[in-house]
């Protein structure tokens, strides 16, 4: 299809170039994520974790199992699994790819029943039912418009209720700047915490490495948000 077909003359149909290119780039990030969780295996995923041992510490100590725990992003990730062992009931999924979520749902089988899944890009939605934490492993520093970080937050400010808390994983300064062939943001306390604005304390903050499955060491950064 030649752009200018896209781009409709037509007054009730007509969006400026700049809702055109948006539109491409989120066609563009559902079409990269189905295809990476449909084509590679799980395990060999750089970002793969037997057992997400931190992620499942981190989200115990700011929860009890009644709690609402969102895992934005959680993609393949044998979070859900953990979460679930320790009796955890009200726990969703969201992630934009729907080969990530199909997967997972079939490794979990009858339990997936007992999992909310939403399939969604972070960026573009409108309203989740509050939760205590917002869990994100290597999801935010993916985010390289500004826009889209902007829409991320307002989401986190929505959903987040006072008192819970939000424990986002990205990539440290001096660790990969790129992952699954997409540029990401590195970041630290001060960094993470300017983006996510007055309205979240800093509760805690640490660096970590995790070993891919091919060997390689990743420097990711990890911090603890209070929302006020
Ligand atoms: C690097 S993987 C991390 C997966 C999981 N959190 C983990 O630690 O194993 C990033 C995940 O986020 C999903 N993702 C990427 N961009 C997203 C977005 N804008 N909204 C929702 N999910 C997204 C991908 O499909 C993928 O499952």
């Amino acid at each position: 299809m030649c752009r200018s077909s896209l781009i409709s003359t037509d007054r009730n149909f007509a969006i400026s170039p700049f809702q055109f290119f948006y539109k491409l780039i989120m066609t563009d990030r559902k079409t990269h994520w189905d295809s990476i969780h449909a084509n590679k295996l799980n395990t060999e995923v750089s970002w793969y974790q037997a057992e997400p041992k931190r992620s499942i510490e981190l989200i115990f100590e700011f929860s009890t199992p009644d709690s609402r725990v969102i895992d934005v992003g959680g993609g393949q990730s044998f979070l859900v699994d953990g979460l679930l062992d320790l009796g955890y009931r009200n726990l969703t999924v969201l992630d934009v790819a729907q080969s990530a979520v199909d997967a997972t749902r079939s490794r979990l089988g009858e339990r997936a029943d007992l999992v909310r899944w939403i399939v969604a890009d972070v960026t573009q939605v409108a309203h989740l039912d509050p939760v205590e934490v917002w869990h994100d492993r290597a999801v935010f520093h993916f985010l390289t418009e500004e826009a889209d970080r902007r829409n991320y937050v307002n989401l986190l400010k929505r959903s987040l209720l006072p008192g819970g808390h939000a424990i986002i994983g990205t990539f440290a300064i001096g660790g990969p700047l790129r992952c699954s062939g997409l540029e990401i943001r590195q970041y630290d306390a001060l960094t993470l915490s300017a983006e996510l604005g007055e309205q979240f304390r800093l509760t805690d903050s640490f660096e970590e490495d995790h070993q891919t499955p091919t060997g390689k060491t990743q420097r990711f950064f990890f911090a603890i948000f209070s929302r006020m």
